[in-house]
């Protein structure tokens, strides 16, 4: 098979060196990429948002399927605009998209399906927004309705904190559009889990759990990131809530999708709640979480390319895939300054002696390489170092082995990934 994949970060790097081990890829392309991906890849150099010419590509190449990293050309119809030219896509359509896409549209979705997720109300008016968290009291979460790159929650401890939020989000326009409406919910306390699974309009094939650290100190301290690592499994999330979940939250999510003539096929990512009333959903993603992925990719040994193309095509209740009991962990380096603004430039050194380490895969995320040959950070997340070995503990020793390997004085990362299945490291 002939491949598109869209996107070029730690999560596109990570699902091409998957897709590269299958035995029924012939050629794979990605857009844009980056230089860790080029290893596995032919990057090609059109932007993940350009759909026009994603399409114009993949037709020209007669490339059998298009692979969707992002979540971005997706609500943006990537997905729509391959169906009208004759082409196969791995992700949803924009209307399916809204999951992702608007806070209030998911809502509603399960309501409609009885899905078990944080009672909320939607506002266009920040007075009337205000005068509800009077109301209902802290702590209270409010979120931005539409899309704010994981930007646009803020979970309030205190009523003033409720209140500065909503300011900031609608009168102040913070996060642009994004903030034209907020959705207020009600707090939901207990431990996150990543789950995810693909789906073909109709059937949903559980893929694994796997926790992410969201904060960007140690600690779980300072402000939210796109995620700063991330292990699996999770041992809080068993098989028995694996098989909860899919019951009470994926497959009704899904059936109601259906209903609406908008069914869900890529990958449905479900931030859950583990609730001592049982798990709750948080909200849902279209696509696979990042860095969640690099983890997912390293304990999948069934073949990636024929899940995917088997959810495209209807076809997922012949699949099975297998995952290596061993544990995963990915610690991710960033630039200094995210995740505010990321210094841009600084040569990363000793990449090879850290993929040298026995166990680890080093996945590029933000980076670019330079005339020279110099790999140079280009992005906030710039790297995921990941490791897999027989124990957790094993797999954190690699990763923070092959971090300490690196000569990039610019980086950071935390030290303490794994900490809730994990004591912390010496
Ligand atoms: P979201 O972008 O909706 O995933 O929210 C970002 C983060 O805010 C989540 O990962 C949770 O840590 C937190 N969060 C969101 N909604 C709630 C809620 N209703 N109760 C508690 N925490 C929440
Ligand atoms: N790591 C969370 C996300 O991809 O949204």
């Amino acid at each position: 098979m002939k491949v598109l994949l869209v996107g070029g970060g730690g999560r596109e790097h990570a699902l091409a060196w998957r897709l590269a081990q299958s035995p029924l890829l012939a050629k794979l392309w990605c857009a844009p990429g980056n230089p860790g991906i080029a290893a596995v890849a032919e990057c090609v150099n059109i932007p993940a948002e350009d759909i026009l010419a994603l399409v114009a590509f993949a037709t020209r190449e007669a490339v059998d399927l298009v692979i969707c990293g992002p979540e971005a050309p997706l609500t943006l119809g990537l997905a729509d605009a391959c169906a009208e030219a004759g082409l196969r896509c791995f992700g949803p359509s924009a209307a399916a998209a809204r999951l992702e896409g608007s806070k209030t549209f998911t809502k509603e979705v399960c309501d409609a399906a009885g899905v078990p997720t944080a009672a909320w109300k939607r506002f266009e008016d920040a007075d009337e927004a205000r005068a509800y968290v009077q109301v209902m009291g802290a702590p209270i979460v409010v979120k931005a309705d539409g899309l704010a790159a994981g930007k646009g929650v803020v979970v309030a401890a205190t009523l003033e904190e409720a209140q500065d939020a909503i300011t900031a989000i609608m009168d102040d326009r913070s996060l642009g559009n994004a903030g034209a409406a907020v959705v207020i919910e009600e707090f939901m306390a207990g431990e996150e889990v990543s789950f995810f699974a693909l789906c073909d309009g109709a059937e949903a094939l559980p893929l694994i759990g796997a926790q992410d650290h969201k904060r960007v100190g140690d600690g779980d301290t300072g402000p939210n990131t796109g995620g700063m690592g991330a292990y699996s499994p999770a041992p809080a999330f068993t098989d028995a809530l694996r098989e909860e979940v899919m019951a009470r939250i994926i497959r009704p999510s899904l059936a109601e999708m259906a209903r609406r003539g908008t069914p869900f096929r890529g990958v449905l990512f479900a931030g859950l709640m583990l609730t001592p009333a049982g798990p709750r959903l948080i909200e849902y993603n279209v696509r696979f979480g990042d860095p969640e992925c690099q983890v997912l990719m390293l304990r999948l040994r069934g073949d990636l390319l024929a899940a995917l193309d088997a959810a495209c095509a209807g076809r997922l209740a012949q699949v099975a895939l297998d995952w290596s009991p061993d544990p995963a962990l990915v610690v991710v380096m960033a630039a200094r300054g995210y995740p505010g603004t990321p210094e841009k430039g600084s040569v990363i050194g000793g990449l090879d002696e850290a993929a040298a380490i026995p166990g680890v895969t080093v996945f590029h995320a933000g980076t670019a390489q330079r005339e020279d040959g110099a790999i140079v950070a280009n992005g906030g997340r710039v790297l995921g170092i990941a490791a897999t070995a027989p124990t957790l503990r094993a797999a954190r020793d690699a990763a923070y082995a092959a971090v300490d390997a690196l000569d990039w004085p610019e980086g950071f990362c935390r030290r303490d990934i794994g900490w809730r299945a994990l004591p912390a490291p010496g």
